[in-house]
């Protein structure tokens, strides 16, 4: 081979593997928006079983039996949380206004596990107290499910809304 030979081919070769890197870096982009939208509805669809939820404790809306389904749901819920923050979904690789996802989930990705297994864990007991039907034991459960459950996760890996 030679020489003009040899570079044409380089070039060609590299050239390949740009087209190829590019290709990939699209599709991933594409995953990335996909997976942050489906957290976002299903962050959505936590917080509307959490609406009733917080009626029956502030005004006595609908009843225990409620709660517990509620709970349940959510707590079926965190399951799908973990699948949904792919690497590389966070702000930093997306736009502000398109994700609140922060960095500090993927450096410290056993302190978000973490805290989704703390809602794993207050919503079923959340579930299991609302069975019983004691009022007051459930306020006190859906105090500690918001805080530790919904803050724990949101205070160290959700950023401020884009402006
Ligand atoms: C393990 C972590 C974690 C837990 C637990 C968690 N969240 Fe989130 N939540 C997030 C992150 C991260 C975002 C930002 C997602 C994004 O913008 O990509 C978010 C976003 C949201 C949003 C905004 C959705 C939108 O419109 O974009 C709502 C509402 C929400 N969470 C409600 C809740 C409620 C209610 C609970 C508790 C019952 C809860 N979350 C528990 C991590 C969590």
């Amino acid at each position: 081979m030679n020489r003009t030979i040899k570079l044409t081919a380089l070039a060609t070769v590299v050239a390949l593997t740009g087209i190829f890197t590019l290709g990939m870096q699209t599709s991933d982009a594409a995953d990335g928006k996909a997976a942050i939208e489906q957290r976002r509805a299903l962050m959505k669809s936590i917080s509307k079983d959490f609406k009733p939820i917080k009626a029956y404790v502030k005004s006595g809306k609908g009843s225990a039996a409620d709660v517990a389904k509620h709970a349940k749901a959510i707590n079926a819920s965190t399951g799908k949380i973990l699948a949904l923050f792919p690497k590389g979904t966070g702000r930093g690789d997306f736009s502000d206004k398109e994700t609140r996802a922060l960095a500090a989930i993927w450096k410290d990705w056993a302190g978000f596990e973490k805290a989704n297994k703390a809602l794993a864990d207050e919503s079923a007991k959340l579930a299991s107290i609302a069975g019983g039907g004691d009022q007051k034991a459930i306020a006190k459960q859906v105090g500690v499910m918001g805080k530790l459950g919904c803050g724990g996760c949101h205070k160290p890996f959700r950023g401020a809304k884009a402006k």
